[in-house]
């Protein structure tokens, strides 16, 4: 991880950002593709070399990240925790999103590491890590799909992340080569991300929010201009043929709502995976969701499209999402320009008659209870936020959550809050079974005087009596494996997953799973996540 300088478009100066490998192969913002063998572990070394001050270092807010369990909100000015890096703002911890992982190469928020080589609580590496690195082996034990790894550390993602740790992590396997898609120039990965510039082509960041608890936080940020794979409004010369394109969101928490437009109307694409792979079977559609974290896997055919044509990759998403009470649009994205001639026969499938990957259907393990996680958005007598929570708890509080390994389980998102969240288990892919209305008031003040009275497991209030109409199926384009999840405001959102758990890469000592194995699950938005929006997990054995 190092600071180099990066234009972010032709017109504008270069500027300071952040990446992995950075000034290497021309990168100064994100980070490099990786390419995975499925089965075939890689091994990543991970060196913090940015420098001591952060490049955002005005937004650095050290009053997150102490909030402690029973004194919601913090005093202005607050404490700093034990742990906290004093003397340094730059603390970093790689994760591989949606990696079968094993716990100590998960990129734990509390293992962090810093540039002078102080590290976290929880920090781990394999053996042969220099003070200020960690070496992770990610297991590749997964079928052919789009991770992506970012940073995570504690309180400061939103900023590590914005400032661009990111990458992309491709799983590749023998059915996937076996399905004759587009491949080589006809295959594009598209980091999709919404920033802000200062005037002299650098990014920005607010360094003040609405909290008086959190002086430089705030609960929500949009960018005004879209990024893809680091440019602003890019274009992309194409032949007529066919393209499969992989998107990712790699927004702080902006959800997007994309589709194709010639100008006269919304092309038609084919949708073959997800988030952790492929599809039971292509889905033609006009416009695909896509929340922040997210990814997409599609077929889009160009083929005899005129020379000349561009196509724009358009966006309506509400911002923020549902509401959209904050207007700040990115109507526009990038554009596929048809300028080049075919340079062979294409020999990629039609996307219709393509026979993906069968998704069969997770059934809950019989007899175990399901797990409610209640969101909520905090906010004082004035109506300022304090924090999210899940639970009603902070990070830091005991871990209540402990599935055993190869058990399936249900989990429900309770969202009694006004923002959609997306919501993002780390370890496995879930799928989602539906999503149920709930009388979220009522249900939020009985939560509210359930916790306030000490929580007494009998006095719980009983979510079932809250719960309005029928439980509806996810739409169409959610069938599949999934990470990140829509929880809608005023819904419970039910996703099902199996805990199995990764045991040790050949060669690699230390390298299986020791129970109990903590993970996490949190908001993907990452001002919420910075601030609480997130808890462990423990798989037992
Ligand atoms: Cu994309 Cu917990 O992360
Ligand atoms: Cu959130």
């Amino acid at each position: 991880m190092r600071q180099r300088t990066w234009k972010f478009h032709r017109d504008l100066p270069a500027a300071q950002a952040w990446g992995y490998w950075a000034g290497q192969a021309g990168l100064g913002y994100l980070g490099p593709t990786m390419v995975a063998r499925r089965d075939r572990p890689v091994i990543v070394r991970y060196r913090n070399d940015l420098p001591a001050r952060h490049l955002l270092q005005d937004a650095v807010d050290v009053t997150l990240w102490k909030n402690v369990p029973g004194v919601p909100p913090d005093p202005p000015g607050g404490r700093m925790p034990e742990a906290f890096p004093t003397g340094t703002s730059v603390w970093t911890v790689p994760h591989l999103h949606g990696g079968f992982d094993a716990a100590q190469f998960d990129g734990a928020p509390m293992a962090w590491f810093t540039p002078d080589g102080r590290q976290g609580p929880v920090y781990t590496s394999m053996d042969g890590a220099a003070a200020n690195e960690v070496v992770y082996a990610y297991t590749s034990r997964q079928q052919a799909t789009m991770l992506w790894y970012h940073d995570h550390a504690m309180a400061i993602t939103r900023l590590n992340k914005y400032a661009g740790l990111a990458g992309l992590y491709l799983i590749r396997d023998d059915f996937e080569e076996g399905l004759a898609l587009p491949r080589g120039d006809f295959e594009v990965p598209l980091i999709i991300q919404d920033r802000n510039f200062t005037p002299s082509g650098a990014l920005s960041y607010p360094a003040k929010g609405p909290s008086p608890y959190h002086p430089k936080w705030s609960p929500n940020f949009f960018g005004a201009t879209p990024l893809v794979n680091g440019k602003a409004y890019p274009y992309l010369a194409v032949e007529p043929r066919r393209y499969r394109l992989r998107l990712l969101n790699g927004s702080n928490q902006r959800f997007f709502h994309l589709w194709f437009s010639d100008g006269r109307r919304a092309r038609p694409f084919w949708l073959i995976g997800t988030d952790g792979g492929f599809r039971s079977e292509p889905l033609r559609l006009t416009s695909v969701w896509l929340p922040t974290a997210a990814r997409v896997d599609l077929i889009l055919d160009l083929t005899g499209v005129p020379q000349g044509t561009r196509i724009t990759v358009r966006n309506d998403a509400p911002t923020p999402f549902p509401q959209g009470n904050v207007h700040l649009p990115i109507p526009e994205i990038m554009q596929l320009q048809v300028t080049e001639p075919l340079s062979g026969p294409d020999r990629s499938a039609p996307p219709e008659r393509l026979t993906l990957r069968p998704v069969p259907a997770l059934e809950p393990t019989p007899g175990l209870p399901r797990r409610e996680f209640v969101l909520i958005a905090n906010r004082d007598a004035h109506h300022k936020s304090t924090h999210l929570a899940i639970n009603q708890r902070f990070f830091a509080d005991p871990v209540e959550d402990f599935p055993r390994a190869g058990t399936t389980e249900m989990w429900e998102y309770v969202n009694t809050s006004g923002d959609g969240h997306p919501m993002h288990v780390h370890l496995v892919q879930f799928q989602i079974v539906n999503r149920q209305r709930f009388d979220s008031e009522a249900y939020l003040a009985a939560y509210k005087a359930w916790v306030s009275r000490g929580r007494r497991p009998e006095a719980k209030p009983v979510l079932a009596r809250y719960l309005r109409g029928e439980a509806v199926p996810p739409m169409p384009e959610e069938h599949g494996w999934k990470d990140v999840v829509i929880a809608h405001p005023g819904w419970v959102t039910r996703i099902v997953m199996r805990f199995d758990v990764p045991d040790a890469v050949a060669g690699v000592p230390g390298s299986g799973t020791v129970f109990p194995a903590e993970y996490v699950h949190h908001c993907h938005m990452l001002e919420h996540e910075d601030n609480e929006m997130m808890r462990p997990y423990q798989i037992v054995a």
